[in-house]
């Protein structure tokens, strides 16, 4: 357990210095920065009444000899116990409810101009599919990049238990569940590259499920999106081959290749992509091989079962293969 913790912990360490783990009150998006400005209402009217709290105690503890007349106590309480916290607590809330529409547009007025992007949660990765207005859909797993300046609609799903999807610097966390698709949309104002975590516990990994997310300009995004569409070119067909051979391809599927699995993560073009393992390794080929012979040590409870059997010449050609898939 021990060895488990030190790993993930220096596995998100070193993830997190390559897509920056910022916080919610770093907003580099509309829905978060709204979410930001009602946390700092909330806390200024929360630290005013404890200053005006703590003033009274301290008036009474210090300056009040007598005990006061009946009326006046009763007074007090009904002004300062009933009223005044009825009003500030309904001003509040009426403030939060207010800013709630602004949070979950109604995507379905994005009609079909927008680009939709369809993420699914599974033990413990996700599944991301481009639905762009025009064109055929882009596969791709673990990473979400998003165009600045453009409402994109999320549609989250489950393929087995509840997962929560949640950028932080983005917008507001929103639940994956089986059985029901939620829909959620986004509007990053900045460029970035940022840690989404998984934020409902969902397994034994659950800690260890993270992904990327990238907001581009919208230009380079869509030249990114064309990309992903067509098949990566990677050097090192032997590690190509060795993939096939020895039956990689029955749970992954490399767009291009023989490999059509739909098990695991689409691997078409896993060298682009900043993490492996779910935005907990930076992508390197050392991090790939090593997932490779013995993911259950990266992450507990995985699916994908170990190939330590291999000579470690094949793991290390197919590592250099997947890392090319650019
Ligand atoms: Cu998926 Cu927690």
């Amino acid at each position: 357990m021990g060895r488990y913790f030190s790993l993930s912990a220096a596995s998100l360490l070193l993830a997190s210095g390559h897509a920056g783990a910022r916080s919610v009150l770093e907003p580099v998006g509309e829905e978060a920065q709204q979410i930001a400005v009602l946390f700092w209402v909330m806390l200024s009217g929360g630290a005013l009444i404890w200053l005006g709290v703590v003033a009274l105690l301290l008036h009474a503890a210090l300056f009040k000899r007598h005990g006061m007349n009946e009326r006046s106590a009763s007074r007090i309480i009904l002004w300062g116990g009933v009223v005044f916290p009825s009003v500030t607590l309904c001003a509040l809330l009426a403030y939060a409810l207010w800013l709630m529409p602004g949070l979950r547009p109604f995507t379905q007025a994005m009609g079909s101009t927008a680009l939709r992007i369809e993420i699914t949660g599974r033990q413990f990765w996700w599944e991301v599919v481009y639905h762009p207005p025009q064109g055929p859909p882009v596969t791709s797993a673990n990473e979400i990049r998003l165009p600045v300046g453009e409402r994109v609609e999320l549609t989250l799903k489950s393929a087995d238990v509840i997962h929560s999807f949640w950028i932080p610097p983005l917008g507001g966390k929103m639940d994956m569940i089986p059985g029901r698709t939620n829909r959620l949309s986004l509007l990053a104002t900045k460029p970035g590259a940022f840690r989404g975590p998984c934020a409902e516990y969902c397994g034994t990994s659950h800690a260890l499920m993270a992904f990327s997310a990238v907001a581009m300009e919208p230009e380079a995004f869509r030249s990114w999106l064309a990309g992903q569409a067509n098949p990566a070119e990677s050097a090192g067909a032997s590690g190509g081959a060795l993939f096939l051979r020895h039956g990689c391809g029955s749970c992954h599927f490399v767009a291009g290749t023989d490999a059509r699995g739909l098990i695991g993560p689409d691997l078409s073009h896993l060298g682009s992509r900043i993490t492996v393992g779910a935005g907990i390794l930076p992508n390197t080929e050392d991090a790939i091989a090593r997932f490779i012979a013995r993911p259950e040590l990266i992450k507990p409870g995985s699916r994908m079962p170990a190939f330590d059997m291999l000579p470690p010449d094949d793991i290390r050609a197919i590592a250099a293969w997947l890392r090319g898939l650019q």
